[in-house]
């Protein structure tokens, strides 16, 4: 990390990966604004700021909510971000099938996983510099060259198109910026599950160190926590 300590958003840090990776964050010095959707009861996150000497902030944000972002983005408007990292997803677990999801689903899906990151990522892209970094999470399911098997399908389509909408994203505005997908690995959190092989710690770890390496360069990428390039 350089010398004057970096300033990251991490939204969805209430629990699993994204309060991993504000953790991490917050161990290697940064300053952490994160994002809860809900203030009360206090939480993990809260936890963690109440120990952070000031360094750790805790935000509102619920990503589907167009008036939430734009308070956000204004509350944030005095800051630069070196690191937006927008973690926030939800899954219907291993029974996914796309007969199985009603429409509502499939397109409540898509809200989450794939158009609220993107509305979030414009609201408060400008406060982003050159040379910083811009990430969503991605997933190993959002690569369509390495769908061999079907299954997660309509988790599987939703990651796919916050990858599509990244790379659209970085073509528009990347404007000397890292843009990034990034896949955690699978890893135990309430989403992943108690089999997954991967801890928290170990993922967000890896993701943290790769990220390092993407400040200060420009482009677009789809990477692992281990910085291993995935196939789109
Ligand atoms: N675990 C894995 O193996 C794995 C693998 C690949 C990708 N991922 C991705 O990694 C990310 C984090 O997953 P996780 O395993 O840590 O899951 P998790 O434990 O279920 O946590 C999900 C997080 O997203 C937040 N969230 C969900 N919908 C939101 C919304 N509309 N607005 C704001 N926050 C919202 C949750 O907040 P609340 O506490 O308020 O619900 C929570 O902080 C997700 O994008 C997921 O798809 C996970």
């Amino acid at each position: 990390m350089s010398a004057s300590p970096p300033t990251v958003v991490v939204v969805g840090a209430s629990r699993g990966l994204g309060l991993g990776l504000a953790s991490e964050y917050a161990a290697r010095g940064a300053r952490v604004i994160g994002t809860v959707r809900r203030q009360q009861p206090p939480g993990a996150l809260h936890t963690l700021a109440a120990s952070a000497q000031g360094r750790v902030v805790v935000e509102t944000l619920d990503t589907t909510s167009a008036k939430q972002i734009a308070a956000l983005a204004s509350r944030l408007a005095g800051e630069t971000i070196d690191i937006l990292f927008v973690n926030a997803g939800i899954s219907l677990g291993h029974a996914d099938t796309l007969p199985a999801a009603s429409d509502a689903t499939f397109l409540e899906v898509m809200r989450i996983n794939a158009l609220a990151p993107l509305r979030v990522i414009e609201a408060l892209a400008d406060r982003v510099p050159a040379g910083g970094v811009i990430a969503a999470m991605s997933s190993l399911m959002a690569s369509v060259a390495g769908n061999q098997s079907g299954g997660m399908e309509v988790y599987r389509a939703s990651k796919a198109a916050l990858n599509m909408l990244l790379k659209s994203f970085a073509a528009r505005r990347g404007q000397g910026r890292a843009v990034l997908a990034v896949s955690p690995g699978w890893v135990r959190t309430d989403m992943g599950g108690p089999e997954a092989p991967l801890d928290v710690a170990t993922s967000v770890r890896g993701i943290v160190d790769v990220l390092a390496t993407w400040r200060g360069r420009s482009g677009v990428a789809f990477v692992d926590y281990r910085g291993k390039d995935m196939a789109w």
